[in-house]
C-alpha cells in the first residue's frame, strides 16, 4: 500500500529495505529478488534526492560511503577493550576450571558459554535511541579510531535497531562489540580483482578486513565485501538500574532480537568437559566455514558470578581463548624461485610437491627472506614442515634433518639479481638484497603494473598482461612513457585490437586528472602508502611543492613519521625522479592544485587547533562548506560530542548531540555566533 505523503513513502521504504538488508546479510535468508530490491532503493534514493530534509543516518541508502577523510578521530573507550587470555591445550582449560573454582569459592560444574573466536578486528559500535552514532576500533584497547563512515557501509551491520517486543526494551544509549571479518570466499573475489589490476593481494581475511576498515575513503570499503559479529553487550543507559539480564546466553538472543549479526555457532556448556567437546568439534568444523576462526572462546555464562571474579588489567578473569593448533603438512621443497618487486627486492618462494593441507592443495610457500632460509638451514631437495596460520600462502616452518639427502648444499642466495643479471646488493641493517639497476626490466614491470592500478592512477586496460607487452618491447621505460603510446605502437601488439587501443588510450588520457594524492601513491615511493599520500597531498597540494620540501618539513606533517619523510626526501633528492615530474607534467598529467587546509597558524584564531562537530542543518551553508570553512582555518571536525570536543555549532532541529554537548557544558554556537567567528578568523 502506497502512502500519501513522502515522508511516510520514505519510511515505508526504509522498513522494508531493512527487512530484506537483515534477511540477506543476516539470516544469509533472500526474502525479495533483486530486481524488485533495486526498484525499492532507487525509489528511496530518488525521494532522499527531492525532499533532502528528510535524510537520516539510519536510511539504508547511507551504506555506500561518503566523501574521503583527512584522518581518523580518536575515540576512547568507555570501558577498555580487553584482550583475552590464551590457553593452548585441553589441561589448560581443565585448570581455566578449576581457576573459577578456587576464585568463586564454589565447586562446579559451572554453566559456560562456547562461542568461535573470529579472525578479525575487534570494533566498538554505539547507538543512540536504536541508531547507528559512532563505530571505533580496538587501538590500544583504550583508545581507538572513529570509523563509523566505514562501518556504515557493512551491510550486516544495523543502522537502526528493531525496538518492538524488546525484553528489556532498547535503551537510549548502548554500545555493543563484535568482530569485523572478510568471509574467505570474499576475499578470494577481493584478491581476484586485485589480481587483475595487477595490485599486491591480502595475504589472509583478517588483513583485508583491517585494510577495508581503516581506508579514508568510505566509498571503497562499501565495495569490500565486509562482514560482522557481535557478541558482548556493555552496561548500557537504561532508565533506572541494571538491565535484569543474569546471563551471557540471554544475552546474546536479545541482541538477535535486536537485529544484531549474532553468529549462531554458541553453545550453552555444563562444565568445562562439554566445553572441550565443542572445541574437538569446531576444530574439525573449522575448514566447512567460510570464516576463519583461530579458536573457541570460553565464558562463564552467569554474570553475577563475573563480577565477583572481575578481571586484571588485560583480560577478564571470567573468560578464556582456546587457541587451535596451526594445521601442519610435510612435502617435499623442490625449488627456490626467485622474484624481483618493484623496488628491486628479491623475495624467495618455496615450490613444493603439491600437499593437501587445511582444505586447500598447496605448492607454494613463504620463506621470507634470507636470513630466515639460513636460520632454518633450508635446503632445495629436504623434506619441509609447512604451516598455515590464517594466511593463504603458507609458510615452511622447520626441516626434517633426518630425512635430508647426503648430497645436499646450502642454499645461497644469487649476488646478481635473476632478471636482469645486475649486481644485487644487501645493504647493511636491510633484510632483503635489491637488484642495483633501476632499470630492470621486472622492476619497471612492476612500477608500471603499481602506477596503472586501480587504488593508484587506475588505467583501465593496462592490466598485468599489456605491461609486461610494453616493457618487453622497449615502448614504455617509466611510467611518464605511457602517455605518449600512441595507436600505431599499440596495434602491433598482441590481442589489441583497434577498439581496445581506443579505450586504453581514453584510459590513460583519463587518468591524467586523479589528483596528487593517487599520484603520489602511484609513484611507488617506498613506505608512501594511500593514507601518507592522502595527508601529504592535503598539506601540500602539489607534487612540485612536495619535491621541494626538507624531510624535516615533511616529518612535520600530522601523521607522518621520520621513515616515509626520509623515503620521500631521498625520492625526490634523484635528478631523475625530478625529471620524471617534468615529462608527467608535460604530457598533461595533473600535479596537483592548492593545499586542501593549510595546517593552523600556530594558536591564532578562534578555530586553529580546536575541535567541532555539526548538528542540525544551517541556512547559509551546506555541510560540506561548513566543514571546509573549519578545517580550512585549522580547526577539527569530529563525529560525535565527548568530553575533547571545544565547540558545537547547531543549525535547525539539532540532534541528540546539542542535548549531549549541554549536559557536558561544552561551548554551543548557533549559526550567527558561527557567523561571527569567521569574520573573527577570516580567509583560511
Ligand atoms: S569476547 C572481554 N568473543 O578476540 C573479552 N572476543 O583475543 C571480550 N574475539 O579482543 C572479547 N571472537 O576482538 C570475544 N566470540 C568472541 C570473539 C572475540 C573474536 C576477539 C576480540 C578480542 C580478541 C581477544
Amino acid at each position: 500500500m502506497q502512502e500519501s505523503s513522502p515522508a511516510g513513502r520514505v519510511e515505508e521504504l526504509r522498513e522494508l529495505l531493512r527487512k530484506y538488508d537483515y534477511s540477506y546479510y543476516v539470516l544469509d535468508d533472500p526474502q525479495v529478488a533483486d530486481f524488485e530490491y533495486d526498484r525499492l532503493y532507487a525509489e528511496l534514493k530518488r525521494l532522499e534526492e527531492e525532499h533532502s530534509e528528510l535524510t537520516t543516518p539510519d536510511s539504508p541508502t547511507r551504506r555506500v560511503g561518503g566523501r574521503p577523510l583527512e584522518g581518523f578521530a580518536q575515540v576512547a573507550h568507555g570501558e577498555p577493550m580487553l584482550s583475552l587470555d590464551n590457553s593452548y591445550s585441553e589441561e589448560e582449560l581443565i585448570e581455566f576450571d578449576r581457576r573459577i573454582a578456587r576464585g568463586l569459592g564454589e565447586e562446579g560444574p559451572f554453566d559456560y558459554v562456547a562461542e568461535l573466536k573470529f579472525d578479525g578486528l575487534g570494533v566498538s559500535l554505539r547507538y543512540e535511541n536504536g541508531v547507528f552514532v559512532q563505530g571505533a576500533t580496538r587501538g590500544d584497547g583504550r583508545t581507538g579510531e572513529d570509523v563509523t563512515a566505514n562501518l556504515r557501509t557493512v551491510r550486516s551491520l544495523p543502522l537502526k535497531l528493531k525496538g518492538e517486543n524488546l525484553s528489556p526494551p532498547l535503551p537510549g544509549l548502548l554500545e555493543v562489540r563484535g568482530e569485523v571479518y572478510m568471509t574467505r570466499s570474499g576475499l578470494e573475489r577481493v584478491n581476484a580483482q586485485r589480481r587483475e589490476a595487477g595490485e599486491p593481494e591480502f595475504a589472509n581475511p583478517r588483513n583485508s578486513a583491517a585494510g577495508s576498515l581503516r581506508l579514508l575513503d568510505s566509498s571503497l570499503t562499501a565495495k569490500r565485501p565486509l562482514k560482522l559479529f557481535i557478541y558482548q553487550l556493555l552496561g548500557a543507559g537504561w532508565p533506572g538500574a541494571r538491565p535484569r539480564f543474569y546471563s551471557h546466553s540471554q544475552v546474546l538472543s536479545w541482541l538477535k532480537e535486536a537485529g544484531f549479526p549474532v553468529n549462531p555457532n554458541w553453545c550453552s556448556c555444563v562444565g568445562i568437559k562439554q566445553v572441550i567437546g565443542y572445541c574437538r568439534r569446531w576444530a574439525e568444523l573449522r575448514e566447512e566455514l567460510d570464516y576463519n576462526i583461530d579458536g573457541v572462546v570460553v565464558k562463564l555464562d552467569h554474570l553475577d558470578l563475573r563480577e565477583r571474579l572481575g578481571r586484571t588489567s588485560k583480560a577478564p578473569r571470567w573468560a578464556m581463548a582456546y587457541k587451535f593448533a596451526a594445521e601442519q603438512a610435510r612435502t617435499r621443497l623442490l625449488a627456490i624461485e626467485i622474484q624481483v618487486g618493484r623496488t628491486g627486492a628479491l623475495t624467495p618462494t618455496a615450490r613444493l610437491e603439491p600437499v593437501f593441507l587445511a582444505g586447500t592443495t598447496v605448492s607454494n610457500a613463504t620463506l621470507h627472506n634470507e636470513d630466515e632460509i639460513e636460520r632454518k638451514d633450508i635446503r632445495v631437495g629436504d623434506w619441509v614442515w609447512i604451516e598455515k596460520g590464517g594466511d593463504i600462502i603458507p609458510k615452511v616452518t622447520a626441516v626434517d634433518l633426518k630425512a635430508r639427502p647426503a648430497d645436499s648444499q646450502p642454499y645461497r642466495m644469487p649476488d646478481s639479481c635473476p632478471v636482469c643479471g645486475s649486481r644485487a646488493v644487501r645493504e647493511p641493517g636491510e633484510v632483503v638484497r635489491r637488484c642495483s639497476n633501476a632499470a630492470c626490466p621486472a622492476q619497471v614491470k612492476e612500477r608500471i603494473r603499481h602506477f596503472t592500478s586501480r587504488g593508484a592512477m587506475d588505467i583501465e586496460g593496462a592490466g598485468p598482461a599489456l605491461v609486461d607487452q610494453v616493457v618487453e618491447k622497449d615502448l614504455v621505460r617509466d611510467v611518464a612513457g605511457l602517455y605518449t603510446l600512441n595507436k600505431e605502437e599499440l596495434a602491433g601488439l598482441e590481442r589489441m585490437g583497434e577498439k581496445s587501443a581506443e579505450n586504453l588510450l581514453a584510459g590513460i588520457e583519463d587518468s591524467k586528472r586523479r589528483g596528487a594524492a593517487r599520484l603520489l601513491f602511484a609513484l611507488g615511493v617506498r613506505h608512501v602508502g594511500q593514507t601518507a599520500a592522502e595527508l601529504l597531498a592535503a598539506r601540500y597540494g602539489n607534487l612540485r611543492a612536495l619535491a621541494r620540501a626538507s624531510a624535516e618539513e615533511i616529518e612535520a606533517v600530522e601523521g607522518i613519521g621520520p621513515v616515509i619523510a626520509a623515503s620521500l626526501a631521498e625520492f625526490f633528492s634523484e635528478p631523475k625522479n625530478l625529471e620524471l615530474l617534468d615529462r608527467l607534467e608535460a604530457a598533461g598529467v595533473d600535479l596537483g592544485g592548492e593545499p586542501a587546509a593549510r595546517p593552523p597558524e600556530a594558536d591564532s584564531g578562534p578555530f586553529a587547533g580546536r575541535k567541532f562537530v555539526l548538528t542540525g542543518t544551517l541556512a547559509g551553508f551546506t555541510r560540506q562548506e561548513a566543514e571546509e570553512l573549519i578545517k580550512s582555518r585549522g580547526g577539527k571536525l569530529s563525529g560525535s560530542v565527548s568530553a575533547k570536543t571545544d565547540a558545537v555549532i547547531f543549525g535547525e532541529s539539532p540532534g541528540s548531540k546539542l542535548d549531549k554537548a549541554r549536559e557536558l557544558g561544552i561551548q554551543l554556537l548557533d549559526e550567527e555566533a558561527f557567523k561571527k567567528l569567521l569574520e573573527e578568523q577570516p580567509g583560511g
